[in-house]
């Protein structure tokens, strides 16, 4: 019997991770020993309540407003004993937030190893995306075994001087969820008050657009929304109260948005599944939206996922208020613009990727 750590704290990781705590789960020589650091909370408690997940630890570290040096202190204060109690055979780690980094970190002082999925993705620029580019990089240089979503990942660990025997192509997890959550039959309130118009999807929270890069790519938006009559937008606002004040002060009197409590990730996947558009700063959402076929505007100046953009579903466009601007009108007038990005392709993976990874720890920990 192997004894698996699996550590996460924000939205984004639980998604991602929660298909592969359930398949280790089902697995008879693993031990799954789950462990949240709560970097988020309700957010958190959203994704844990629908895939039915019971942590067996929650650090319980979010405190309003947080800063970097809050989230690497706490987590790596509280997650030492946990550590020290379970001495796992390994610790799984997912992507970049600093609950990942601090994690890694922890175990590699208790010489504990260290996996690392969704491993690879790089930008090569430290500050952008602002922190986690330097926090999956310092991952790599953590972990043991890495499991990469695309060849692309892979190849970026490989060229770094990784083990190429211990780098493993998987597939994003993310696939994995998806699968389970669009409906041909789904319904909900806010549909009904779309009703015809076009809906453009937003999702915004990166640190290093907080403030007036934020307000200038709400204002692009809201200029789309007060020139066109059948566009509407729903914006499942990001609980970081810098977002909502500013997406208060952007959008608060326009009536063709609704600003609402984050969705849970059933709602959100038909939610996208129905939009015209997705306009958004996240990372997870450029991986989703390829497979239902949805064009992205990534409100971002870099990604780490250039397979979308080779895809042809997403369009890196800055941060820039004119731009954005321009680009969404493009998309809107354009129906042949249009019909090029909304296609239906998947370049990260075939909902399988849980699976693998269940199979390469069953191997690789004897
Ligand atoms: C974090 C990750 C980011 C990831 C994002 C996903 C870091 C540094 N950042 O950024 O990589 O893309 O999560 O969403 O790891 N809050 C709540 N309730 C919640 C969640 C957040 O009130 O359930 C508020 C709190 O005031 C908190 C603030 O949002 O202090 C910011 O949360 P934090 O995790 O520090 O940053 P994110 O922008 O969410
Ligand atoms: N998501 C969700 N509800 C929302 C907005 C997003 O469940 O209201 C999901 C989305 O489908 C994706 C993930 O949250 O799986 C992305 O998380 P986020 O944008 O917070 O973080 P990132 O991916 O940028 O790290």
């Amino acid at each position: 019997m192997k004894k698996i750590m699996i550590v996460f704290g924000t939205r984004p990781e639980a998604i991602k991770m929660a298909p592969l705590v359930n398949e280790l789960k089902s697995r008879e020589r693993m031990e799954v020993v789950l462990c949240v650091t709560g970097q988020h909370r309700e957010m958190l408690k959203q994704v844990l309540k629908t895939f039915k997940l019971q942590p067996d630890y929650n650090l319980d570290i979010m405190t309003n407003g947080q800063d970097l040096y809050d989230v690497t202190t706490a987590v790596m204060q509280k997650i030492k004993p946990v550590l020290e109690k379970e001495a796992p055979d390994i610790v799984l780690v997912h992507g970049d937030t600093t609950t990942t980094f601090a994690t890694a970190l922890s175990a590699y002082y208790k010489g504990i190893s260290v996996g690392h999925v969704e491993a690879g993705l790089r930008t090569y620029n430290i500050y952008s995306p602002y922190p986690e580019e330097f926090n999956r990089q310092s991952v790599s240089i953590l972990a043991e075994y890495n499991f990469a979503p695309t060849e692309w990942a892979r190849d970026n660990l490989v060229r770094e001087g990784k083990d190429e025997e211990k780098v493993f192509v998987t597939g994003n997890t993310v696939i994995d969820a998806l699968s389970t959550t669009v409906r041909e039959d789904y319904n909900h309130e806010l549909l009904n008050w779309l009703g015809q118009d076009r809906l453009l999807l937003i999702t915004a929270h990166r640190r290093e657009n907080l403030g007036e890069t934020m307000k200038g790519m709400f204002r692009a938006i809201k200029r789309i929304l007060d020139e066109y009559d059948d566009v509407k937008a729903i914006y499942p606002v990001h609980m970081n109260p810098i977002v909502r004040n500013t997406a208060d002060e952007v959008f608060g009197r326009c009536e063709s948005i609704k600003l609402i409590e984050p969705l849970d990730i059933i709602d959100f996947h038909n939610f996208m599944g129905r939009s015209y558009l997705v306009l958004t700063d996240s990372g997870g959402i450029q991986e989703e939206a390829p497979s239902l076929g949805k064009p992205v505007l990534v409100m971002r100046d870099t990604t780490e996922r250039p397979e979308g953009i080779k895809a042809g579903t997403l369009k890196l466009v800055g941060t820039n208020e004119e731009t954005i601007y321009e680009q969404t009108k493009m998309l809107l007038d354009n129906p042949s613009e249009y019909g090029k990005i909304s296609k239906r392709n998947n370049p990260y993976g075939d909902g399988k990727a849980s699976i693998r990874i269940s199979n390469i720890l069953e191997e690789v920990l004897v």
